[in-house]
């Protein structure tokens, strides 16, 4: 992880220097500083480069003469009154994107006079978060591939290091996030996804694991089903963080689909792509990521992370379309389609903790469905709320974040779609809609009362390109938005 300080001035005036600027010139400033000592250099880079300020472009001065540095960055901010947080971090992730691998091991960003403490603690959280890479298995890379960027110092930003320890935390929750769903599906199977998670002790969570003996003695069949292809033996996680100092206060517990790897069973997926299969688990990735990030900065919030863990494949003992198995609370499933496989596995890990932990809200996080990529694509997760306030409150988190959110629509006649000939429900209704009655499946195992969202995330957990918090892979998505949740509802 970067490493982040905040420095009153300039301690080592040879490292990369990063100024900022809202326009096109005419600067102020440490850019101003910066212009002078090189001459005008940086307003003649800028005009030639084509620079208008806006937020996250970015000009490059090598070798300026006049000052002890290598390199300068003229990064710009875009227009003052549209300068918040997350604009803050779009700029951070743009200089770590600029000098990850430039040879650069340090820079300097000078923001005194220029953004607020808040601010700066928001383009180092940025930066942090976009410098975050997945190199475990990379044995050649040659050295000026490789990233060398280790440090960065925000100078003249008065007291940001508080603010930054708290952004700081959930940095970590999304790093354990980005390297749950980037292992490979040979390294993480259900019983090493657990073994990964023990550590989360330290952080003062209290962790309950299921193994498939127990799931069996408690009925869930659902699940179990799931996981009878697989010689990897399923396992269900719960992690505990109470911060209220009170043992009176309802959880929120928050579920996540945790399929190591979907082939989709004997309903076998088509080769082309299969690999992606490995974040199947971005759910269950994202689950432990949040409950990481709300523990390390100790949340005053009563929240549980149970994640159901399986692998999905076909053998000999693989369930068959056409299988009938029956849930933890007694409700018997049709299986049509056996890579219709997640929510198999939520209904049982949603109704196991509600019985368990009996909480008010519950937030389940799946990559459910293809179909909810055709209809939001990468943009956005899917949202489907059995309660208008708390799908406000989820939205809000979302956009507050950048982990944006859109809802969907629930109701009767979608709900009706999944009943069965032969059982209560079957696991798959038409094509139309498929997202929909994926969501009515799960919200027939929430008890009454009970509020629920699901966020459908298949479109968001993974990246075929950078963005601008995130390098091409494992985003994270989902950590932040669920500790801002968390930060903004339940923590007064
Ligand atoms: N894990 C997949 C959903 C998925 C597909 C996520 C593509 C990311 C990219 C899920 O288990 C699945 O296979 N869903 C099926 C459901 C269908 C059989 C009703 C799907 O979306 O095709
Ligand atoms: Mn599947
Ligand atoms: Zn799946």
């Amino acid at each position: 992880m970067l490493a982040v300080s905040f420095l009153p001035e300039l301690a080592d005036p040879a490292h990369a220097l990063v100024v900022l600027s809202g326009a096109a010139d005419g600067f102020a400033g440490p850019a101003a500083a910066v212009d002078a000592a090189t001459g005008g250099a940086l307003t003649r880079a800028a005009k030639a480069a084509r620079f208008e300020g806006e937020a996250a472009s970015v000009v490059e001065l090598l070798a300026p003469a006049g000052l002890a540095c290598g390199r300068v960055l003229l990064v710009g901010t875009g227009p003052a009154d549209k300068l918040d947080a997350l604009t803050a971090e779009r700029i951070g992730g743009a200089i770590t994107a600029r000098l990850l691998t430039s040879g650069e091991t340090q820079v300097n960003v000078d923001v005194a006079g220029v953004l607020s403490a808040d601010l700066a603690a928001h383009l180092a959280h940025g930066a942090a978060l976009r410098a975050w890479q997945f190199l475990p298995y990379r044995t050649t890379m040659k050295p000026r591939q490789k990233p060398s960027l280790a440090d960065l110092a925000i100078i003249g930003a008065a007291d940001a290091a508080a603010t930054y320890a708290r952004l700081e935390a959930i940095a970590g929750g999304v790093a354990r996030t980005r390297t749950l769903v980037s292992e490979p599906p040979n390294v993480l199977y259900p019983e090493s996804f657990v073994d990964k998670s023990l550590d989360l002790a330290g952080l003062g969570i209290e962790l309950i694991v299921l193994d498939d003996a127990e799931m069996r003695r408690l009925g869930m069949g659902a699940l179990l089903g799931v996981a009878q292809g697989s010689v990897r033996p399923a396992r269900m996680l719960a992690m505990r963080w109470n911060g209220t100092g009170r043992d009176d206060v309802k959880p929120v517990v928050f579920v996540g689909k945790g399929v190591t790897f979907d082939t989709g069973g004997i309903s076998l997926k088509p080769p082309a792509g299969m690999e992606d299969m490995k974040w199947d688990m971005g759910g269950a990735g994202a689950v432990t990521g949040a409950m990481h990030a709300l523990a390390a900065r100790k949340a005053k919030a009563h929240v549980i992370g149970v994640v159901g863990l399986v692998e999905n494949m076909p053998d000999g003992n693989a369930q068959r379309p056409g299988d009938v198995v029956t849930t933890m609370n007694g409700q018997t499933v049709e299986v049509i389609n056996t890579d219709a496989e997640g929510r198999l596995v939520l209904c049982d890990a949603i109704w196991w903790a509600q019985e368990t932990f009996n909480p008010e809200i519950v937030v389940d996080l799946a990559t459910l469905t293809g179909a909810i990529i055709v209809s939001l694509g990468h943009e956005h997760a899917g949202l489907f709320c059995n309660d208008d306030g708390l799908a406000g409150q989820l939205s809000a988190a979302g956009a507050a974040v950048g982990e944006k959110l859109w809802r969907m629509p629930i109701g009767d006649a979608y709900d009706k779609l999944i009943d069965s000939d032969i059982a209560d429900m079957k696991n798959v209704g038409p094509r139309d809609g498929g997202s929909i009655t994926a969501a009515q499946f799960i919200g027939r195992f929430i008890k009454p009362g009970v509020k629920w969202a699901h966020l459908d995330v298949a479109g968001t957990v993974w990246a075929a390109k950078p963005g601008a918090v995130h390098d091409k892979g494992a985003t994270g998505y989902g950590v932040r938005l669920l500790d801002r949740f968390v930060a903004d509802n339940f923590e007064g």
